[in-house]
């Protein structure tokens, strides 16, 4: 998928919701305005460091998601999985004005394409979601908790919530992992053979 179509995918995706689509709407046309949302990369060098890799993953994610739970769950609501899973990683694109990557203009062949900006302060990416989710978006208690631990058992505060996972908090998770490994990254799938001898 190259940047146009992941732009227009996204705008696809925001105009399928349903009862928040008003919320979601306006969500998209501030930060669109105020951030770097649109072309901000995923991350400062192994994840989608590039112009626009925060929006194709994003894009990516929710599409996956909303596939899981047709799968698994599909009582979640779609509205919940697009939110969710559109919006998981926004705080990637920083504060208003204050973006979280930099392009790093240094000479040194070696260094990142990215850097971390220095002048906003230090949040984990997950709780800056949140925060910018919940100013627009009245956000139901499992889409809080999907949003605020994506990242699952990887990182310790995902500890907090062990064993109580809400179906949509395992659901973003896997898509998440799903697409940013296997997908982006393009780990193998492989399968070893065994023999029983
Ligand atoms: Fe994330
Ligand atoms: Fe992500």
């Amino acid at each position: 998928m190259d940047y146009k179509s992941s732009v227009e995918e996204y705008q696809k995706l925001l105009n399928s919701t349903s009862n928040r689509k008003k919320e979601c709407l306006s969500f998209a046309h501030f930060l669109e305005e105020h951030t770097n949302w649109l072309t901000a990369p995923a991350s400062t060098r192994f994840h989608l460091p590039q112009k626009g890799g925060l929006l194709f993953h994003s894009v990516g994610v929710c599409k996956n998601l909303l596939r899981l739970k047709e799968l698994l769950a599909p009582t979640i609501p779609d509205d919940s999985c697009i939110i969710s899973g559109l919006f998981h990683d926004v705080g990637k694109a920083g504060l208003p004005h204050k973006p979280l990557y930099h392009e790093n203009t240094s000479e040194n062949t070696r260094s990142f394409p990215f850097k971390v900006n220095k002048e906003l302060s230090s949040t984990a990416v997950a709780m800056r979601s949140a925060y910018l989710l919940a100013r627009y978006l009245p956000l139901a208690p499992e889409e809080l908790q999907a949003v605020l631990y994506h990242d699952g058992q990887y990182i310790p505060e995902g500890e907090f919530i062990a064993h109580q996972e809400e179906a949509l908090t395992l659901l973003l998770h896997w898509a998440d992992y799903w697409t940013a490994h296997i997908e982006e990254e393009g780990h193998p799938i492989r399968i070893s053979s065994y023999s029983e001898s």
